[in-house]
């Protein structure tokens, strides 16, 4: 069936604001169109092919980064912060699994956020739920809560920032695989578990010292001093996707230009519905989120749909459990997938089934609950003899109280001392050091 970027239309379409004026929304989504790509075609045909090795068993995805992007933090200081702590977990990471990791940022257009409730209550006020910046302000407020498609403008360009920032930091020294370890040596020194980490420091630091011995100059290696970014979002707002999809004459191909990747979240992924219908028809890898409740043959159909051509690497399956329920769903779904034919990589999303709301009335996660829902899908991925192809984690690289835990342990007590999230409860950067070296021992001593 022909496929345009806008049939989603004539679906359901689950978690879309309420715009007041559907006339200023196209009129925006018309401007939209007229805009440049944010993302060339060429670098997203690049991280398919990525991704392709990823589902064979030769890379391994690290995605991570904001839950929700927020229009009032957008310094050059967080962006680089961010960039930096996913940067210093990839370089543990590739150590230890021995392949290379494929870097994708849930940055430059993470900015929709559905929800599973439609009203939310602050204090003693009923007001819509907070759906994130490109749609209104996150004041409890109903007046700010007000849907304002000028928004999907400003997140066109915030993204348009954040790319050009992340494209200079990435391809102009910031990320020298020298550099990288010299972090990682200093938050290993700091560290209050640095001895436990510390062998795989060492570890790294001699493979440098290898590197050198054999006439490798690693500054002007450009593989060592330059490394691969990749943005992604979830595709919710359609309509801003859409505006930003565009055929490419080479191929005759549409392409999601807003990102590198999509993928469709967990209360959007219909098989009937318009995020579907719009993510079968793009030429992006796409993700999509895997929970507790889904069934064998709804994952089997979703496959069909959106790789009706077996492509490796083509869809990547994230899988949020939760710790507990890893075990008892998860090996059903892969040897489902298997037995399919669809060559997916399988992440695992170790924070949207781990959330729950503290005493102090905060939504929060537990490092060592994330930690165990990755143990989980290591364990099972090795019993069934299929590759833990990745992760994907909220993250932030400033010094947040969001999540408990940690090797410097964040208490229910100091939670709220700098719980700044706009949405889910990020690991800040010690915390998400943390979780690469302690994911690092899962590799290397299962
Ligand atoms: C998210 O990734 O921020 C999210 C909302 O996840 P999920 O769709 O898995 O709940
Ligand atoms: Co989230």
């Amino acid at each position: 069936m022909a496929w345009s970027p806008w049939d989603w239309r004539e679906r359901p379409v689950e978690q879309q604001p309420q715009w007041p004026d559907p006339g200023e929304l196209e009129a925006v989504e018309k401007e939209l169109s007229g805009y440049p790509p944010l993302v060339v075609t060429s670098e997203i045909r690049d991280l398919q092919q990525a991704l392709a090795t990823a589902a064979s068993g030769g890379a391994f995805l690290l995605q991570a980064g904001d839950c929700a992007e927020s229009f009032l933090d957008h310094s050059a200081a967080s962006v680089r912060n961010k960039l930096q702590v996913i940067l210093q977990m990839a370089v543990v990471l590739m150590y230890s699994s021995g392949v290379p990791i494929i870097k994708v940022g849930r940055i430059a257009g993470q900015f929709a956020k559905p929800r599973s409730s439609s009203t939310e209550t602050i204090g003693d006020r009923t007001l819509p739920s907070f759906r994130g910046h490109i749609v209104h302000s996150d004041i409890p407020d109903p007046i700010a809560r007000i849907p304002d498609p000028k928004r999907l403008l400003h997140a066109y360009h915030q993204s348009a920032a954040t790319i050009a920032l992340l494209k200079s930091l990435t391809q102009g020294g910031f990320a020298d695989l020298s550099q990288v370890h010299t972090w990682n040596q200093e938050f290993v020194s700091a560290s209050s578990q640095g001895k436990r980490y510390e062998t795989i420091a060492t570890e790294i630091e001699r493979a440098l010292q290898f590197m050198a011995a054999c006439g490798i100059d690693l500054s002007r290696e450009r593989s060592l001093s330059q490394v691969g970014f990749w943005t992604s979002h979830e595709a919710l707002l359609l309509g801003y996707e859409a505006a930003l999809t565009r055929r490419d004459p080479r191929d005759g191909r549409w392409y999601d230009q807003s990102a590198h990747m999509v993928w469709i979240g967990e209360r959007t992924r219909q098989l009937h519905g318009g995020h579907l219908r719009f993510a079968e028809g793009i030429a992006n890898p796409i993700g999509c989120k895997v929970g507790p409740t889904m069934t064998t043959s709804e994952l089997v159909e979703l496959c069909d749909r959106l790789d009706p051509t077996a492509t490796p690497g083509r869809l990547t399956l994230v899988s949020r459990m939760g710790a507990e329920r890893v075990r008892d769903r998860l090996p059903e779904l892969i040897a489902a997938v298997k037995a399919s034919g669809h060559p997916v990589v399988w992440a695992c999303d170790p924070m949207h089934g781990n959330t729950f709301t503290s005493s102090s009335g905060l939504k929060t996660r537990r490092f060592d609950e994330i930690l165990a829902e990755l143990k989980a899908f290591f364990q099972v991925h090795r019993d069934l003899g299929t590759w833990a192809g990745g992760i994907h984690i909220e993250l932030t690289g400033d010094d947040v109280t969001e999540c408990l835990g940690g090797s410097d342990e964040v208490l229910e007590e100091t939670l709220n001392t700098s719980y700044n999230t706009i949405c889910d409860p990020r690991l800040n950067a010690q915390q998400s050091l943390d979780l690469a070296y302690r994911v690092a021992e899962l590799l290397i001593t299962p």
